[in-house]
């Protein structure tokens, strides 16, 4: 067999090996899923201006039918699950906390470990309870506070199922789509707001890091940070270079610049957009471009599909020497074929970026299951789980027995990138790959 004469310990026709101990798994977080969450923000944001198809609701109920999905994770061969809990419901009236539903979760997180998952926690996934958003939300700067009682008051109960200690999921995407685009609730259009709220972010992460340390000496401190890859349109251009430079360290690096990175014990990398900057009218604005604008593949929700950007951002993010892990990255599709390649491309360039001698640990999709996609609603289908609305019917997609392969060999065998042909039938060819 010839050898590879980059890497010339491996062979060609091999499998693409990752790290032994590669995390491997699914990510959810609590009102996507979980049904009747009826105490926060969010809920009454859906209630007041969203139409019925695109509120909660009961999402997909996974407050009650959490071990059925899990069941279903361990099946398919993960070993570690990321989940939030949802602060709404744990203090429900502000200095108040429900014990009842602090041990549900106790019993959601030992589910977990009954299975032998590895457990990645996320502490605040965008909702805040009903009370804090009476009072401005994470504008106020009582927040901070709140947030960190709240913090205290949980990681004693939950330490003993944790093994990440997820904070905060993208505070960049929050104060962005909340306070400067207006999208999310609190449909707020304010630099003022924008800056109170990342400071306020910054400042309760600080903290939380203290206080989980303070309890957990050996704990696993870290956010979930959304990361762009962004190239210029026209790379003789300077304009178009010094706005990648300019957006990189906005979108990418800036929660680690207000909070130092010492604070950080491992990056936590939400990986899906690539953006092309380009300027196309006169004036010295640059702009976002629209993908499609070059015919570029893109998932449901119009999102590029550019699996060397993955490569490109962990190799980012690698200059702060600290273990990375990919706490989500995934694709909305209808046509689960797509899927299948999402996985094998995108993971090929995970695996390239392991060969680069990046500290990659860990692969978390997102999502695990078909769920509620914010202010789109249901229609993005995330999900290794198929749901049947109407009916709750879960149905395991072919995409998710590709990645059980994937997992089992802690690689990507070379027979699966067969299945990048487009008009293969993927079930088929699988069944014929592993036997
Ligand atoms: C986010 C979140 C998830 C999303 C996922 C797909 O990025 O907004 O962490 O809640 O559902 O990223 O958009």
């Amino acid at each position: 067999m010839p050898k590879n004469h980059i890497f010339p310990e491996t062979h060609f026709h091999e499998t693409l090996d990752f790290p032994k101990d590669f995390l491997w798994g699914a990510a959810t977080s609590a009102h996507q899923v979980e049904g009747g969450n009826d105490k926060n923000d969010w809920w009454a944001w859906e209630k007041k201006v969203q139409p019925v198809d695109k509120q909660s609701g009961q999402a997909v109920e996974e407050y009650q039918r959490y071990e059925e999905d899990f069941d279903l994770a361990k099946n398919l061969g993960h070993n570690t699950h990321r989940l939030s809990v949802e602060w709404s419901r744990i203090e429900p009236e502000e200095g108040k906390f429900n014990q009842t539903e602090i041990d549900h979760y106790k019993k959601v997180l030992k589910a977990l470990k009954d299975r032998q998952m590895t457990v990645m926690l996320t502490l605040w996934h965008f909702t805040i309870p009903l009370w804090l958003s009476n009072k401005g939300g994470w504008e106020n700067g009582k927040s901070v506070d709140c947030f960190n009682r709240f913090v205290q008051t949980v990681v004693p109960e939950f330490k003993d199922y944790v093994d990440f200690w997820i904070v905060l999921n993208e505070p960049n995407v929050y104060e962005g789509l909340a306070y400067w685009q207006g999208k999310w609730p609190p449909q707020k259009r304010s630099l003022w707001s924008f800056v109170k709220v990342t400071k306020n972010l910054a400042s309760a992460y600080k903290k939380s890091y203290a206080i989980i340390h303070r309890l957990v000496p050996t704990a696993k401190v870290g956010i979930a940070n959304h990361v762009f890859s962004f190239s210029p349109e026209v790379y003789h251009s300077l304009v178009d270079n010094l706005s990648v430079w300019f957006y990189d360290i906005l979108v990418n690096h800036s929660f680690y610049l207000l909070t130092g990175i010492a604070r950080h014990d491992f990056l936590g990398v939400n990986y899906y957009i690539h953006q092309r900057l380009g300027k196309r009218k006169r004036g010295l604005m640059v702009e976002l471009l629209d993908p499609t604008f070059a015919m570029e593949d893109v998932s449901d929700l119009g999102w590029e599909i550019y699996p060397e950007g993955i490569f490109k951002v962990l190799s980012d993010l690698s200059c702060y020497n600290k273990p990375l892990y990919i706490t989500e990255n995934g694709i909305a599709s209808t046509n689960d074929d797509r899927r299948t390649r999402f996985f094998i491309n995108y993971l090929k360039e995970v695996y390239h970026a392991v060969a680069a001698k990046i500290d990659v640990r860990g692969y978390i999709y997102w999502s695990l299951i078909d769920n509620f996609e914010w202010a789109e609603g249901f229609s993005p289908r995330f999900g290794l789980i198929e749901v049947d609305y109407a009916t709750q019917k879960r149905t395991v997609r072919t995409s998710a027995l590709v990645y059980q392969d994937i997992i089992k060999n802690n690689g990507i065998r070379h027979k699966l990138l067969k299945l990048l042909g487009h008009t293969l039938n993927v079930k088929q060819e699988l069944a014929a790959i592993r036997r």
